[in-house]
């Protein structure tokens, strides 16, 4: 599996639109999500984790199908999409492929609450 080994968008984005931090209540790890936005469309994506193999190549997926889309249609990413687009996670490494989700929603929820001010 290519993003397990060659993971996209890892890192941060300085003064970001958009920032969204969850733990995995399963494992205790952490994932963070930066998000650029302009026009409701997200133009860029990173992520930082500290967790597991299974995070890291989902975080990756999750920012490659979220970007270059509107932030309704990032929200629209589900835990499933992803781990179908993985082909599938052993159950056991499901909690890790929704940290990449729920991190994106933050970043959405982030973003839509700093527009509102
Ligand atoms: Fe912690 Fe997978 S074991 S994120």
């Amino acid at each position: 599996m290519d993003h397990f080994t060659n993971p996209r968008n890892v890192g941060i984005i300085e003064n970001p639109d958009g920032y969204g931090k969850v733990g995995n209540p399963v494992c205790g790890d952490l994932m963070e999500m930066y998000i650029k936005v302009e026009n409701d469309v997200i133009k860029d994506i990173k992520f930082k984790t500290f967790g597991c193999g299974s995070a890291i190549a989902t975080s990756s997926m999750v920012t490659e199908i979220a970007m270059g889309k509107t932030v309704d249609e990032a929200l629209k990413i589900t835990r499933n999409d992803v781990a179908n687009e993985l082909d599938g996670l052993p159950p056991q490494k499901m909690h890790c492929s929704n940290l990449a989700a729920d991190a994106l929603y933050e970043a959405i929820k982030d973003y839509k609450n700093k527009k509102k001010k």
